[in-house]
């Protein structure tokens, strides 16, 4: 495989739902698929009220962590190789920077380098209810290359526990970035056979 597709850059910004993040994180790094970690400073305020552990040992599921305020990192280049960005949770905040072309941290720099370069920048948003700026947003950042996915469980393969749901994500996912897996059942996948 090339370095490019064994490369993805994960954001993690401060909405709720920090749990997908560690899931897909987690998740990469069993497909031994390499991350690019930032984490904002809203997601390290979101931090302690959702997950267990400190901040350290989730930063340790990445390979390489950058910081928020380093515009100079390597992910802030189109020169980078990967596979493309993923943020999860993305915020309201983020969604807007994205949507505008904003690029005064590195989360939004990555994504923009991401969208320039037409590699696949797929948002996982948490807000409820979405707010007219949100919606408009939403279709600015879509018709600009990227995928909106909502932090919204499907409950049609009935997951016993919180794992199973946020496992679902995490499949769909990487179903939108190519990278095989089988992470959650799919819809009568075995009545086809
Ligand atoms: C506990 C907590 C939960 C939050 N949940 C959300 C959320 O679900 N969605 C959202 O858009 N913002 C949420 N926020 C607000 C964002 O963290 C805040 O707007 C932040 O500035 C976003 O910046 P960032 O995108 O750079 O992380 C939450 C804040 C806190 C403290």
């Amino acid at each position: 495989m090339s370095v490019r597709n064994k490369r993805l850059v994960v954001a993690v910004t401060g909405g709720s739902g920090l749990i997908y993040a560690k899931d897909l994180l987690e998740s990469l790094q069993a497909l031994d698929i390499e991350t690019h970690l930032v984490v904002s400073a809203g997601a390290k305020q979101v931090f302690p009220t959702e997950l267990s552990g400190d901040l350290k040992s989730f930063e340790a599921l990445a390979d390489v962590v950058h910081k928020d305020a380093n515009l100079g990192a390597s992910i802030a280049s189109g020169s980078f190789r990967a596979l493309g960005m993923v943020i999860v949770p993305c915020s309201a905040g983020t969604l807007a920077k994205v949507a505008m072309g904003l690029t005064d941290n590195l989360v939004s720099r990555a994504a923009h380098v991401t969208l320039k370069e037409r590699r696949p920048l797929i948002l996982l948003l948490r807000e409820a209810p979405y707010s007219r700026p949100m919606l408009k947003n939403m279709l600015e950042s879509h018709d600009a290359g990227a995928t909106i996915l909502p932090l919204s469980p499907g409950f049609y393969n009935q997951p016993q526990t919180i794992q199973e749901l946020v496992a679902g994500i995490t499949s769909r996912t990487l179903d939108l970035l190519g990278i095989d897996n089988s992470l959650a059942p799919r819809w009568k996948e075995n009545d086809d056979a």
